[in-house]
């Protein structure tokens, strides 16, 4: 296995996020506009690019592929490319190939993730009220989640929950939210939530930062610093009731930009160097100009060797426009 490319911050990039359908059967408010333009379904990299583009970022030293989306899981025939990544784990440069999903389609699908290898996943979930969970993600439906989260822990999938912060949406919840993920052996990561693309709400009104709830929490739980890392962006802390970890995801009020170690991918072959950032890379041209990788490689290096310094996310009064003008499901967070 090769080491994986420093970029000019001396930052190992190991961590590949590729979204593989900008489409969901959710619109979940902070994410998505309730009327969204989504790709044709011609421009779209078909299964097999997709598989070359993730090779290619595997044989320059890649070691944790996730999926994302949109919801990955809507993507047609989603378990092919699954299938043929798996031969990367086990000793073939690939340590993790996981995936973040809306837990919709997971009963139907846990099963196939856990032959192909998934060990963990990730599930978004912002309520456990079904009612509140109807109105966050437009129309979504809160028992199926469920029954897909228990299809992945009965499969033997490790299961962390992830859950965005909202002010007035969630914020009297964050306990229950801890104690339900704990109390059924899951960790439980919180999210500020990042002004990105036109949604048709102000996230200036939704913003919670994670100090206060982090204060409110500790005057119930006692949270201690681990050092406990996944390659993710969040850092955690042992919940000493629970015996459960929690985890803070602070773009906005701790930002973690001096250890990123990831890039992101599309699913019509754009690379994104930052999430908070609109530079990128068109890595299809490359991909499609010759059936060897050379030229691939080449693109792969200089899309790295630009990689900002941090992201450009900043949310306050004078801040009411998002800071990125595309959404979440096209680089998939
Ligand atoms: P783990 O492997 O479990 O650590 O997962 P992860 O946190 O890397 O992935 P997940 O898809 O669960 O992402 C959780 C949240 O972190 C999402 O809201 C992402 O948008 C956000 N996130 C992931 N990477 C970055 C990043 O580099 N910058 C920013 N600002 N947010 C990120
Ligand atoms: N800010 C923060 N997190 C977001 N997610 C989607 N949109 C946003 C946003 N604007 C979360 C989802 C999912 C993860 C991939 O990103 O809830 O858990
Ligand atoms: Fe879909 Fe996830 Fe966006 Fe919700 S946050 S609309 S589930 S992609």
């Amino acid at each position: 296995t090769n080491a994986p490319i420093v970029d000019p911050f001396g930052r190992s990039i190991s961590y590949l996020r590729v979204s593989v359908t900008d489409r969901c059967d959710f619109r979940c408010t902070y994410c998505m506009a309730e009327n969204m333009n989504f790709l044709p379904k011609k421009d779209l990299l078909t299964l097999e690019e997709l598989d070359r583009l993730c090779s290619a970022f595997i044989a320059k030293g890649v070691r944790k592929l996730r999926l994302t989306g949109g919801e990955p899981l809507v993507r047609k025939n989603i378990m092919f490319l699954m299938r043929n990544l798996a031969r990367h784990l086990d000793g073939g440069g690939l340590d993790e190939l996981t995936l973040t999903t809306n837990g919709s389609q997971l009963a139907r699908f846990a099963g196939e993730l856990a032959d192909c290898g998934v060990r963990r996943i990730n599930v978004s979930l912002d309520t456990l009220d079904p009612r509140k969970f109807a109105e966050i993600t437009r129309w979504g439906d809160f028992a199926k989640v469920m029954e897909g989260i228990d299809a992945a822990r009965k499969a033997g999938i490790r299961v962390k929950i992830n859950a965005v912060a909202l002010k007035d949406f969630n914020e009297d919840e964050i306990a229950d939210l801890l104690r339900y993920a704990h109390g059924n052996g899951m960790d439980l990561t919180l999210i500020e939530t990042m002004p990105m693309g036109e949604t048709g709400e102000d996230r200036t009104d939704r913003y919670l930062p994670l100090s206060t709830v982090r204060q409110r929490l500790e005057t119930q739980f006692t949270l201690s610093d681990i050092p406990y890392r996944t390659g993710g962006p969040a850092r955690y802390v042992e919940v000493k009731e629970t015996g459960g970890r929690l985890g803070f995801i602070t773009p906005l009020t701790h930002n973690f930009c001096e250890s990123c170690n990831r890039v992101r991918l599309t699913c019509t072959g754009t690379l994104y160097m930052c999430l908070g950032q609109e530079d990128a890379a068109d890595l299809r041209a490359a991909l499609r100009a010759s059936d060897d990788d050379t030229l691939l490689a080449a693109a792969i290096d200089e899309a790295i060797s630009r990689k900002p310094k941090g992201h450009d996310f900043v949310i306050d009064r004078d801040h009411r426009r998002p800071a990125v003008a595309r959404h979440m499901s096209v680089t998939g967070g």
